[in-house]
């Protein structure tokens, strides 16, 4: 892994900074985020590297590590890392979003700090400022088990990251500018499977390696910004058993749609005649359809992957049969959701629905997308860091949308959007979705239980079909077209916590809020102090920063 540097050690005293029991072994990262050139269609473009790699490097962590990663920024714009589906407990402050973070200014670092928890599993890592995203910086983040965890299945032969993403030849700055002019993104260029599509001329490498009748993982991401794409491998099933930190039931599918955001872990067993298979990967919900392929070889094969790619399923009933069929594993004993073993979210109070309904405008000529009639902007001062230094009444109003908004949106008002919410009060929310393209919501800091996805507008009624028993707990959920999604979850992880489209161009142009969650002792029980090495910008930039809680 050149230019990486991992050391594992046992450091007693800076466990403190983080509020966590020492002995809790650390990962030391230094990553330098540059242009390069690379092509993976086959034309020469400008991409984003992290240390000279496209994807970027994979985290390789085991829970309760604590990571330590130092970000150079080599671009010529500010940037920031999230860590998706990473719960940061406690810690909103390594978030890495615009409403949390001050950017990583050109030509200077910034160092994360964060403890991955529990939450066996794979996720991705990923630009948020900008269109960074459309253009690399994204790579793939394990959470292994601990010894002493045992997993619902043998140990895999290997372990392999497949990271899928959709993909333009224009530069992230050229896609900006037609998003800036208040125009929309065209179809992607291509997909790719780890920066990469097979030609199939007989010259490919191949992306991974299986030794005849054994199994392997495969992590399987979603790093894209606008299109579902389904994924499959010829000649072999693959049989599912996590999804955003939950075990799953096992299930066998031939193939898995993966929508924007979002990562499941499969195993495949080499059991079909040694030679090379390609795993494939298409745009879903278009008419043009764009496929990329990877081969997998054999270590003992003879002969070439058969030209006759496995067919893609059509529609999006498949892709709603396929997400009713993901169901939480309750007798798993590792990867728990919050609240730590809550397995009868179906029988919790809720106190609070909010229904968010998506929304694309055009506002004096701009084009904006909106939630509940809201379209965010990042003030220039993080709204986290607002409320830390008790200037958010400068910055931003809390509550500036409606939990259930009137049937018609009106006019779109671009602004901060914020929500107060209670502490520990257990939530749902309701993703409604009026327009014709496909939807992926992110929620950073929970996992929360997806109970139900169907068509049409949702109305209370609804509540008897959800999933009350055995609905995943995770942290992305697809909303299909003129459909809603529900949600469950505890807001009991204290901190500024987004709430985002994955579809970027639409994060980008204002489709995601925050929620802020304070606990009441503002006590450091429940939520960490703002880090000393925090990037302070905007009103509070050159300020001494507050007391700070110390109990
Ligand atoms: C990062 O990469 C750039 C371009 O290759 C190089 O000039 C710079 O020295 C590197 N910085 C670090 C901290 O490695
Ligand atoms: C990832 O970490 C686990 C646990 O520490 C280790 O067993 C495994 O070899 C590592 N894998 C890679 C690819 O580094
Ligand atoms: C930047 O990197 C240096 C080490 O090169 C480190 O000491 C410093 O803390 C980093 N800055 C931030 C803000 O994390
Ligand atoms: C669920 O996990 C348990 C315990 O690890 C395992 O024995 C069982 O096979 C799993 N069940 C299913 C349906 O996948
Ligand atoms: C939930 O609400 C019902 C009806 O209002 C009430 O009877 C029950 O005690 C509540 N349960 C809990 C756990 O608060
Ligand atoms: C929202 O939270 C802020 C910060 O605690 C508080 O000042 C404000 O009164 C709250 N607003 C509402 C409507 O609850």
């Amino acid at each position: 892994m050149a230019g990486v540097m991992i050391m594992v050690l046992l450091c007693l005293s800076a466990g403190t900074m983080l509020g966590v029991q020492g002995e809790d072994p650390y990962l030391f990262f230094t990553w330098n985020v540059t242009y390069g050139t690379r092509s993976p269609l086959g034309v020469p473009q400008q991409v984003i590297l992290i240390n000279d790699q496209f994807p970027g490097p994979n985290i390789n962590s085991t829970s309760n590590n604590n990571i330590v990663l130092n970000v150079f920024n080599n671009l010529d714009e500010p940037f920031l890392l999230t860590w998706s589906g990473v719960q940061q407990r406690k810690n909103s402050w390594q978030d890495g979003v615009l409403g949390t973070n001050c950017p990583i200014l050109p030509g200077t670092n910034f160092t994360y700090h964060f403890q991955v928890k529990d939450q066996i599993g794979s996720y991705i890592y990923y630009p948020t400022t900008g269109m960074h995203r459309a253009a690399g910086g994204f790579g793939g983040l394990r959470i292994n088990s601990r010894l002493l965890i045992p997993v619902p299945y043998a140990d895999p032969e290997d372990d392999y990251t497949v990271i899928l993403n959709d993909w333009y030849t224009s530069s992230h700055a050229t896609l900006r500018k037609y998003l800036d002019d208040g125009r929309s993104l065209a179809r992607p260029t291509g997909v790719l499977i780890n920066g990469k599509n097979a030609k199939g001329d007989g010259k490919d490498e191949p992306l991974f390696t299986m030794k005849p009748g054994k199994t392997y993982k495969y992590r399987i991401c979603n790093a894209g910004i606008k299109n579902t794409l389904n994924f499959r491998i010829q000649g072999h099933t693959m049989k599912l058993v996590e999804m955003e930190g939950s075990h799953v039931v096992q299930n066998v599918y031939e193939a898995l749609d993966v929508h924007v955001g979002q990562c499941f872990s499969v195993l495949v067993t080499a059991n079909q005649a040694p030679k090379d298979y390609y795993m494939v990967t298409t745009t879903r919900f278009n008419k043009q359809i764009l496929t990329a392929k990877g081969i997998i070889r054999y270590t003992n094969g003879k002969g070439p992957a058969s030209p006759e790619l496995p067919e893609a399923p059509v529609g999006w009933a498949w892709s709603l049969n396929q997400f009713r069929s993901f169901r939480w594993n309750l007798t798993a004993s590792a990867a728990r959701p919050n609240p730590q073993g809550s397995y009868h979210y179906g029988s919790i109070n809720i106190t609070r629905t909010i229904k968010l309904v998506n929304s694309a405008s055009r506002e004096g000529g701009k084009l904006r997308y909106a939630l509940n009639g809201v379209s965010h902007v990042d003030p220039e001062t993080p709204l986290k860091i607002a409320e830390y230094y008790g200037i958010a009444d400068k910055v931003f109003k809390y509550n500036t949308i409606k939990d259930m908004p009137s049937a018609k949106i009106g006019k779109v008002v671009t602004q901060p959007n914020v929500l107060n919410q209670t502490f520990r009060n257990f939530v749902e929310i309701i993703f409604e979705n009026h327009e014709k393209s496909m939807q992926s919501y992110h929620l950073d800091g929970y996992s929360f239980f997806a109970v139900a996805i169907e068509p049409g507008t949702w109305t209370p009624e609804k509540r008897k079909n959800y999933n009350l028993l055995d609905a995943v707990s995770r942290t992305t959920i697809q909303v299909f077209p003129k459909s809603w999604a529900a949600i469950f979850l505890t807001f009991d992880n204290a901190g500024m916590w987004n709430i985002r489209s994955e579809m970027w161009e639409k994060t980008y142009l204002g489709q995601q809020l925050y929620v802020s969650v304070l606990s009441p002792e503002l006590s450091l029980r429940d939520e960490y102090n703002i880090p000393d090495n925090a990037l302070l910008c905007g009103k509070v930039k050159g300020l001494p920063k507050p007391k700070p809680y110390t109990i």
